[in-house]
């Protein structure tokens, strides 16, 4: 039997939640058009929608909170978050961003051109959006092992460095003007990427004069990960293996939203001079003066200290494990998830929980919604609905390997009774599996569908 683990935090501030009736229920998802994202807060139970800026800060953050200095230029909270960003990082230049996809948005503003194209692992929605509106092409190279749901692979978010190879000698050099790895792999199952596949990755974009940048969101979890699968490094501390997984880049995108349990904030950090003062100018246009970069001074500070908090040996302990207990509750009653759970989701396998529901018809957002009419629990579809596209040449739709449906668990926010409680929808709707049905699209834009489009039961 799965064991929940012990919380290193007590509870000093709570939230009300309520529960809806069925009814109630019905009547909420039609009016948001199928859409999860239509849906208002209040009418969801447990929210397990993202687990990005939805963590509970602690103590110390509220009351770095109370020192925020909202001064225009030079805050001390943007030298406190400097000093965090570079202890941890090493990367020579930093500016804060509102989010992870400010810090994409001003990367990409600055290197990206059209024709241009930019390997990953696998590239979240929104740098493959952030890529393709500059006229560039997101390409993913995933190793197959990530691509399949059950293997127990140790580091399923590992690029494969062949592909890469091939790829670069395909593209030539000059149309890739950086590489990237997700760290952990988002859209892959939140599943790690090795040591060595980072080390190896930039030894190949290096050889060919090319810069290579994490998507840093989670890497502590990563490198939490590489610390329990990776036995070189089972006795070295988190902050050493974060360090070392950052000294093989030349940058990082980050979404301090994730592992810097924050509401808010991001940040870009780099070496490269040049770039930096690129980086600067267009900050200012976009985002805001280079000491604030769209946050309050009290948000630089949540983010400084939160930086911290998220590489705490104990808080990630019982962080995988949180998760962990999800996943093997769920896998002992049966219901198909991604294995081995990746650190901030467990995704449910909607082909393997909906064999008789095809691709066209949306099973992953069929099983959201399942989820919501059932157990007042809201989840985000990645799948179809978020990654199939048209092919340009045919005019056929192209859809994704895996289609999955995330619960994504917010940091130091629900207790083992709420994931029970998950645990019971879900065995409850994989038992009644046949009554689901597909749905059909009434509304779908062609950028970032997913959190827009509308749908109606099939
Ligand atoms: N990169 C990854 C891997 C992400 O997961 C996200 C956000 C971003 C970049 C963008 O960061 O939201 O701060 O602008 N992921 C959220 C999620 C939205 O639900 O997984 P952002």
């Amino acid at each position: 039997m799965a064991r929940f683990p012990v919380e290193p935090f007590k509870i000093k501030v709570v939230e009300p939640i309520r529960r809806t009736t069925a009814e109630e229920r019905k009547e909420i998802l039609e009016a948001a058009g199928y859409n999860l994202f239509a849906v208002r807060s209040e009418d969801v139970y447990i929210d397990l929608l993202t687990d990005s800026g939805t963590a509970a800060m602690s103590d110390d953050q509220w009351a770095g909170i109370m020192i925020g200095d909202e001064s225009y230029a030079g805050s001390r909270n943007f030298l406190n978050l400097g000093e965090a960003v570079k202890a941890i990082t090493g990367f020579r230049h930093f500016v804060p961003t509102h989010q992870g996809r400010g810090a994409e948005s001003v990367l990409f503003a600055c290197t990206v051109e059209p024709g241009h194209r930019v390997p990953s692992n696998m590239h979240f929605d929104t740098t493959q959006a952030n890529i393709i509106v500059r006229g560039g092409e997101p390409v993913d190279l995933l190793a197959d092992e990530g691509l399949d749901p059950i293997s127990d692979v140790p580091f399923k978010g590992n690029i494969d460095p062949r592909k890469l190879e091939a790829f670069i000698a395909e593209t030539g050099p000059d149309r890739i003007p950086l590489g990237m790895l997700t760290v952990t792999n988002n859209s892959g199952g939140g599943q790690p990427v090795s040591m060595d596949n980072i080390r190896t990755t930039g030894e190949i974009l290096h050889r060919h004069g090319i810069p290579f940048f994490l998507d840093a969101c989670r890497y502590a979890e990563n490198a939490y990960f590489i610390k329990l699968r990776d036995p070189g490094y089972a006795n070295q501390s988190v902050l050493d293996i974060a360090r070392e997984m950052f000294s093989y880049a030349d940058g990082c995108t980050m979404s301090a939203k994730k592992d810097a349990l924050v509401n808010i904030g991001g940040f870009l950090a780099l070496n490269d001079e040049g770039l930096f003062q690129r980086v600067c100018k267009e900050l200012i246009l976009r985002e805001g003066f280079y000491t604030y970069g769209g946050l309050a001074g009290r948000d630089l500070e949540a983010v400084a200290r939160g930086l911290w908090e998220g590489l705490d040996e104990n808080y990630l302990a019982y962080r995988i494990a949180h998760t962990r207990y999800l996943a093997e509750r769920l896998s002992e009653e049966r219901v198909p998830i991604l294995t081995p759970p990746g650190g901030h989701a467990v995704y449910l396998d909607a082909r393997r929980f909906l064999p008789h529901v095809v691709q066209s018809e949306l099973p992953g957002q069929a099983l959201a919604c399942a989820l919501y009419l059932e157990g007042g629990i809201r989840s985000v579809e990645i799948g179809s609905v978020m990654f199939a596209r048209r092919d340009p040449e045919t005019g056929g739709m192209v859809y994704p390997e895996l289609e999955l449906v995330r619960l994504a668990i917010p940091r130091r926010v629900y207790t083992q009774a709420h994931l029970d409680h998950v645990v019971d929808t879900c065995k409850h709707l994989y038992d009644h599996r046949e009554v689901i049905g597909g749905l059909r699209y009434t509304y779908a834009p062609d950028l970032l569908r997913h959190f827009t489009a509308r749908f109606e039961p099939l």
